[in-house]
This record gives structure tokens, C-alpha cells and sequence, in this order.
């Protein structure tokens, strides 16, 4: 691997600023790419991000309150609008042009409230990625959660890109056997937005939460898909059935299946925060089946997090000393090389945009 273990932020790209719940009434504090935001919604209901820093004597906003017009500071009560202009000074009647804060392009959509970082005219509502399955709770019902996790964001996708870790870190969970995985047949492909890979396991023992959701008593075969999608989402996929069925019948009742999401946004270059969601498409009219799952893969979701945040305080001591890649890493280093493009590409326009 190259020696960027901490990978640098890509700004002009969606990234999850919070669940669609987590904003309401109260105005909401979350710090991306080292710049505080304030969520909040409108008198419409609509969701709005600005600079957590009001303009007159630069106190955060998330210290005030949300008002019909928009978010009032608590300390001496400017009024901001969702687009950032400041439309009411107590005891004044002229705003200058300048009272006003940076506001994000926020878009809402299947269940996510996305976030534009980068400059505003690149903004492209088409570029966000298609996650479905949110908005069919009857075929893929699904929970959803968020942590903070103090790793740099791209440890998650390499978390995420390789699932040789899966027989040893989660062993005793979703795991099952550690040689199975080592030895999974893979493919890494390159795809326009990121890199696809796919295992395939046949013959294995079922790990104990799959025999938990749907009572597999005899080996196993098993397939997963882990789409990266560039800058920081993977998309996963993942079926079983017993050894020689079909693994692609979905209509098949003894069957597992689930599609996750997760999202690593960046907080600083050293923290992230975490929204996943997990959503089963077997037993679905049992509410207690999601729940279930949910649990046992939030207590997975917190092994990743000890390690990757004890991995980060181990890398930040020789943050330049080089990794050594194995054999599984192939889908790390695809997607790790493809950001590295990405990467490339705004540094090269922000060159010229300074000339
Ligand atoms: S600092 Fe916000 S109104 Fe004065
Ligand atoms: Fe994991």
C-alpha cells in the first residue's frame, strides 16, 4: 500500500451529514472536513447546513435556536435563512450584503441527508449514489445507526474492501471460519464510480447469526458483494442458502440476505462518522428478525471501531511508514488507487482555478 494511510479529503463529493431524524427542532452540531455545520430544518420541513459560526461576533449558531425563517443566533439574535443571508438584525432595519454564512448544498433522498463539501457550482445531484432499499420497508426492512469512530475515514473502507479480517476479528460473531474467508474465491472489478468485489465461500460452516436469522442446520454457501463507491460508501450485499441451491433465487424462504450501507464522513483527518444501516430481506414480515440482526451487527460494527481506532493511534505515531499489502488487500489498493485519482483530478482543477 502507499505510504497515504491517512488520505487527505476529497471535497468536491457527497458525503452523509446525518440520518433524517437526527434534525429537528433543535439545531444540530457536526463538524465535517474540520468545518463545523449546523443542521437544522425550515419552516418547510426542508433540511438546510450552514457554517456553525454567526457572522457578527462569530459564536456558533448550534447555540441558538430554530425559528420560522430559518436559525437565530442565541447571543445577539441575527436571523439566517437556509441559503446563509442574515434576514433579521434586532433593532435595525438595513442588512448589509455581507451579513451572511456559507450554506452547503443539502440534498435529501432515500432516507440520507446528503452533504456538498466542494465548490458549489460543481455541485450534481445525479452523482449521489442509489441506495433503494430504504424506501421498501415491507421487502428490505431495515435499522440504521451512527457512530464516531476515531480513525482516519479511509480506514473503514479498507475495513470494508477486506473481509480476511471477518474469521479473526469477528470470529465469535458473523465471522465463522477464518481459513473459509482467507480462501474465498475473489474478484475485483473496476467500475466508474468505485470497485466491486465479490467473494464467493461454498461448503462452510454457517457463522452463529446466520443460523440465528434463518436456522441453517448443515454447510453453507455464500456470496458478497462490496461495491466501494468513491469517495467513502460501500454498498454491501450478501446472500446464503445451503450448499448446492441457487444463491441468486431471492425467492427461496430458507435464504439470507441483507443489503448494508455504510458511510465514512469525515470529521478531521484522524475521525469519522459512521452511518451504516442494515436491512435483511428474509422474514420480513418479523420485526424481531431486524431487530435481531441489527444487534448482532451493531456489536460487529464495534469490534471495527476498537481496532481501527487503536490501529489509527498506532499509524499516527510514523504516519508515512509503509504498509505491507497481501493477498486480500487486492480491493483495497482499487479502491485506494481510484481516490487517488479522484484526488488528482481536483487538485489538478484547483491549480489551474488559482493561476
Ligand atoms: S454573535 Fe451571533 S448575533 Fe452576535
Ligand atoms: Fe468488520
Amino acid at each position: 500500500m502507499s505510504a497515504e494511510t491517512i488520505a487527505p479529503f476529497l471535497r468536491n463529493a457527497w458525503y452523509v451529514a446525518a440520518w433524517p431524524e437526527e434534525i429537528g427542532g433543535e439545531p444540530l452540531a457536526r463538524t465535517i472536513m474540520n468545518q463545523p455545520i449546523v443542521l437544522f430544518r425550515d419552516a418547510g420541513g426542508r433540511a438546510a447546513a450552514l457554517e456553525d459560526r454567526c457572522c457578527h461576533r462569530g459564536a456558533p449558531l448550534t447555540h441558538g435556536s430554530v425559528v420560522a425563517e430559518g436559525i437565530q443566533c442565541g447571543y445577539h439574535g441575527l436571523v439566517y435563512d437556509r441559503a446563509g443571508r442574515c434576514v433579521r438584525i434586532p433593532g435595525q432595519e438595513r442588512i448589509a450584503g455581507e451579513a451572511r454564512v456559507r450554506s452547503y448544498p443539502v440534498v435529501e433522498r432515500q432516507q440520507f441527508v446528503w452533504i456538498w463539501m466542494g465548490d458549489p457550482a460543481a455541485t450534481d445531484e445525479d452523482a449521489i449514489l442509489d441506495f433503494p432499499y430504504h424506501d421498501q420497508p415491507d421487502r428490505w426492512p431495515h435499522r440504521r445507526a451512527m457512530f464516531r469512530i476515531a480513525a482516519n475515514y479511509m480506514m473503514m473502507m479498507d475495513n470494508l474492501m477486506d473481509l480476511s479480517h471477518l474469521g479473526y476479528l469477528h470470529a465469535r460473531t458473523i465471522g465463522g471460519s477464518g481459513l473459509a474467508h482467507s480462501t474465498a474465491e475473489m474478484t475485483v472489478e473496476r467500475r466508474p464510480t468505485g470497485v466491486l468485489l465479490t467473494r464467493e465461500m461454498h461448503g462452510m460452516p454457517p457463522p452463529p447469526t446466520f443460523v440465528k436469522a434463518v436456522g441453517f442446520e448443515g454447510p453453507i454457501d455464500r456470496r458478497q458483494e462490496f461495491e466501494y463507491v468513491a469517495p467513502s460508501a460501500v454498498l454491501q450485499w450478501a446472500s446464503a442458502v445451503d450448499t448446492g441451491k441457487d444463491l441468486k433465487d431471492e425467492s427461496d424462504p430458507g435464504g439470507f440476505r441483507n443489503r448494508l450501507f455504510h458511510g465514512a464522513t469525515p470529521e478531521t483527518e484522524s475521525s469519522f462518522h459512521y452511518f451504516w444501516s442494515a436491512a435483511i430481506g428474509y422474514r420480513t414480515d418479523e420485526p424481531q428478525a431486524v431487530d435481531e440482526f441489527f444487534q448482532e451487527v451493531h456489536a460487529t460494527f464495534l469490534e471495527d471501531k476498537a481496532i481501527m481506532e487503536a490501529q489509527q493511534a498506532r499509524i499516527a505515531l510514523e504516519p508515512d511508514r509503509e504498509l505491507v499489502a497481501i493477498r486480500a488487500d487486492n480491493a483495497v489498493v482499487a479502491a485506494r488507487r481510484h481516490l487517488r485519482r479522484l484526488l488528482d483530478e481536483e487538485g489538478a482543477v484547483q491549480s489551474i482555478a488559482a493561476e
